[in-house]
């Protein structure tokens, strides 16, 4: 069993998949986090993140210190992340990853949750349930200026909310795999809901997709 949830930055995803996986013990994998990796990773050798050969090759030599390297949920990992996610090699070195996380959960999981961009679209199309989580930017900026003062960095609001609008922008406008719900989606707009209606809402669907 598959589940994907696919959104734009701070729309719920990240709480919402892991209430997911732990409720029905499946794997998750935060796609976002390798793209962040592969981005940061990058600005760390001192290159440019817009550079395919420089994107392609660190996405090549990928390594688990790498997904955990400190600053991973910075505002810069997240930009220099959107821009190594629309050079097309770059995401088909990390699709092979994806696909292979998809058709053996570790651990032996039988089945996986997916937080990302392209997961119900690009990564696992025959995803039996999908799920699209959307806010309004200005609810999603407020959501992510508090997720980072709890991670104890500064951030002024009017300053993420344009990070996030350019890097929106960057996601939907790309050629390859762009940031859109899957035909065949639950879209839910989470501007006016809390974590507990969202996660009703996603369980219900999916009991649905997949009864027993
Ligand atoms: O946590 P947040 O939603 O802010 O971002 P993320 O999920 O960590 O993703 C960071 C960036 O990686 C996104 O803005 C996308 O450009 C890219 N990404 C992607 O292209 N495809 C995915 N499946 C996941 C992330």
């Amino acid at each position: 069993m598959i589940i994907t949830v696919d959104g734009p930055a701070a729309a719920g995803k990240g709480e919402l998949t892991q209430r997911l996986a732990a409720h029905f013990g499946y794997a998750r994998l935060d796609t976002g986090k390798l793209y962040r990796a592969v981005g940061l990773k990058v600005l760390g050798a001192g290159g440019d993140p817009e550079d395919e050969a420089a994107a392609v090759e660190a996405a090549r030599a990928l390594t688990g210190d790498d997904l955990e390297a400190p600053g991973l949920r910075s505002e810069d990992a997240a930009l220099s992340a959107s821009k190594v996610a629309a050079i097309p090699a770059v995401r088909d070195v990390l699709l092979e990853f994806q696909r292979g996380f998809a058709a053996a959960p570790p651990g032996g999981a039988e089945g996986a949750v997916f937080d990302g961009r392209d997961t119900g679209t690009v990564v696992i199309p025959d995803a039996p349930a999908k799920l699209f989580l959307t806010a309004s930017p200005e609810v999603r900026a407020t959501r992510r200026v508090k997720q980072l003062q709890e991670q104890g960095t500064e951030a002024i609001y009017g300053r993420v909310l344009q990070e996030l609008k350019e890097r929106d922008a960057r996601d939907t406008s790309r050629k390859v795999a762009p940031l859109k719900p899957a035909e065949d989606a639950l879209v839910i707009d989470t501007s006016h809901l809390d974590a507990d209606a969202v996660y009703a809402a996603a369980l219900e669907f999916i009991s649905a997709k997949a009864p027993d």
